[in-house]
């Protein structure tokens, strides 16, 4: 069964292909399709947008459609960046001067306490969705740390590891991360839908 994600982040393809090709399910870029479907992320939730980017790549491709919306949320912050992960500071910015721009936005701050949220949506050609959403607790460290990953996880701290994200291993950052968690829910769900009568 062939899925496409409404991304054009490979990380984010990595990461589910991984998970879901245990289920017979194969992953596609947008980019692979050669779609590129604009959607404004105009929802106030991760869940809404990533309802929005995965009924219109659906819409644009006839195939079912996984859309991944996440980022990060500082408590010190009231919750920032949160929906604008991906915009905090505008989009010229590149993921290195967006995690500074967070680490010189927390000096002072009283908690440096943050969590990060995915919500994966998806939508089959005939209405049906599925919905899944997973959340990782940590802070945000006070400079970078490792090379792996992408976007905030060199500043994405989890004490219980001692590491950040990116010092992590993909399979270690999958075990603990937000959006490993909601892939788990989803692969449950998935499962049960493909196995339904
Ligand atoms: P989205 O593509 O609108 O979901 O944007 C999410 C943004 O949040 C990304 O551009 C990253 O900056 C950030 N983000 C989401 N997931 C991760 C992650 O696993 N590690 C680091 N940053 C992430």
């Amino acid at each position: 069964m062939k899925f496409v994600l409404a991304s054009q982040n490979r990380h984010k393809l990595e990461e589910m292909q991984s998970i879901l090709s245990a289920h017979g399910v194969q992953v596609a870029l947008e980019a692979d399709l050669g779609l590129q479907v604009d959607v404004e992320e105009t929802g106030e939730t991760f869940a809404e947008n990533a309802m929005l980017k995965a009924k219109a790549v659906m819409e644009a491709s006839g195939l079912p459609a996984i859309a991944d919306d996440s980022g990060v949320c500082v408590d010190a912050l009231n919750g920032a960046p949160g929906v604008y992960s991906a915009r905090y500071g505008g989009p010229e910015l590149d993921d290195a001067a967006r995690y500074r721009l967070l680490l010189n936005n927390m000096r002072g701050a009283r908690t440096r306490a943050a969590h990060f949220t995915s919500a994966i949506a998806c939508v089959f050609p005939n209405g049906d969705t599925i919905e899944a959403e997973g959340i990782c607790p940590g802070t945000i460290a006070f400079a970078p740390q490792g090379t792996g990953g992408f976007g905030y996880d060199p500043v994405f701290f989890l004490p219980e590891l001692r590491k950040t994200y990116a010092q992590l291993t993909p399979e270690e950052k999958a075990a603990v991360s937000h959006r490993g968690k909601a892939l788990a829910v989803f692969e449950g769900k998935l499962k049960d839908y493909l196995n339904r009568g």
